[in-house]
């Protein structure tokens, strides 16, 4: 209990996080690539402050835990059992992360890596400046990647499954009266479906280029209701003894 409480603890970045150069370079490929980034919904613009205070705060939303499952599969995060149902399009949290540029092709060993923007191709000068340890290729492609190995939130340690109850959703926050500041783009999960009390929160880790599990050994087939919670699974707190009066 105390070690998830401490792991908890350890990840509480809010939102994605970009140095100012790699920001500009990549407004730069969204506009020249013409790369579509659908808007916000209003639900999630206003969802997200209270969301992300709590992360701050606590590391995890009161109505989620985080448990410790058999074997390999390590963590997960489920909706606590006397929590109300999440209903759909309600925004989970921002998968928040270093954003990076990589070689496209190269062996990427993170469990903690989502791919946001891909086949990109660098001049000269910008290989240069961003890959200098390798030489010019006309047609090496390159992504830009968001890592939550070394820093992160609650959200990296959400499962995978074919059958996820919420959707990662490559978006952008346009300006708002919720105190959200904008970003021209940002990975937020969403509940896909409505997630029942005490059912595990999960995502589906593959993109259209199925290159998750390609080198790992094959997921577990999950379900939210694989390891549904109920109330006896829950931990009760030490009692303090009643003090004796004399
Ligand atoms: C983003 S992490 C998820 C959190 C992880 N359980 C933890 O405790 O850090 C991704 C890793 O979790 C494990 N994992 C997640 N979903 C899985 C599944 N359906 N089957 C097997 N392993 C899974 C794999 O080791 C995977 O590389």
């Amino acid at each position: 209990m105390r070690l998830s409480y401490n792991l908890i603890m350890k990840f509480r970045l809010q939102r994605q996080e970009i140095s100012k150069d790699l920001f500009i370079f990549c407004l730069e490929q969204i506009k020249k690539n013409k790369i579509h980034i659908p808007r916000a919904s209003k639900k999630i613009v206003t969802g997200l402050p209270s969301i992300l205070k709590e992360i701050q705060e606590k590391g995890l939303p009161n109505y989620l835990l985080m448990k410790k499952l058999k074997g390999k599969l390590g963590y997960g995060i489920f909706l606590h059992p006397e929590a109300k149902p999440i209903l759909k399009g309600t925004p989970i949290a921002p998968y928040s992360g270093k954003v990076l540029l990589c070689p496209q092709n190269m062996e990427n060993d993170s469990d903690y890596t989502f791919a946001l923007i891909s086949d990109l191709r660098l001049t000269k000068e910008e290989q240069s400046k961003w890959d200098s340890t390798r030489r010019y290729h006309p047609r090496r492609l390159y992504a830009l990647d968001l890592d939550a190995l070394k820093r992160g939130n609650f959200t990296r340690f959400i499962n995978h499954s074919e059958t996820p109850n919420i959707e990662a959703c490559f978006i952008h926050i346009p300006a708002n009266l919720s105190g959200l500041e904008p970003a021209p783009f940002e990975l937020i999960y969403v509940a896909k479906k409505t997630i029942h009390p005490g059912e595990q929160l999960l995502v589906c880790y593959e993109g259209e280029d199925k290159s998750y599990w390609g080198h790992k050994t094959k997921p577990f087939p999950m379900t939210p209701k694989t390891f549904r919670l109920n109330q006896s699974s829950i931990p009760v707190p030490p009692q303090r003894h009643p003090r004796k009066s004399h």
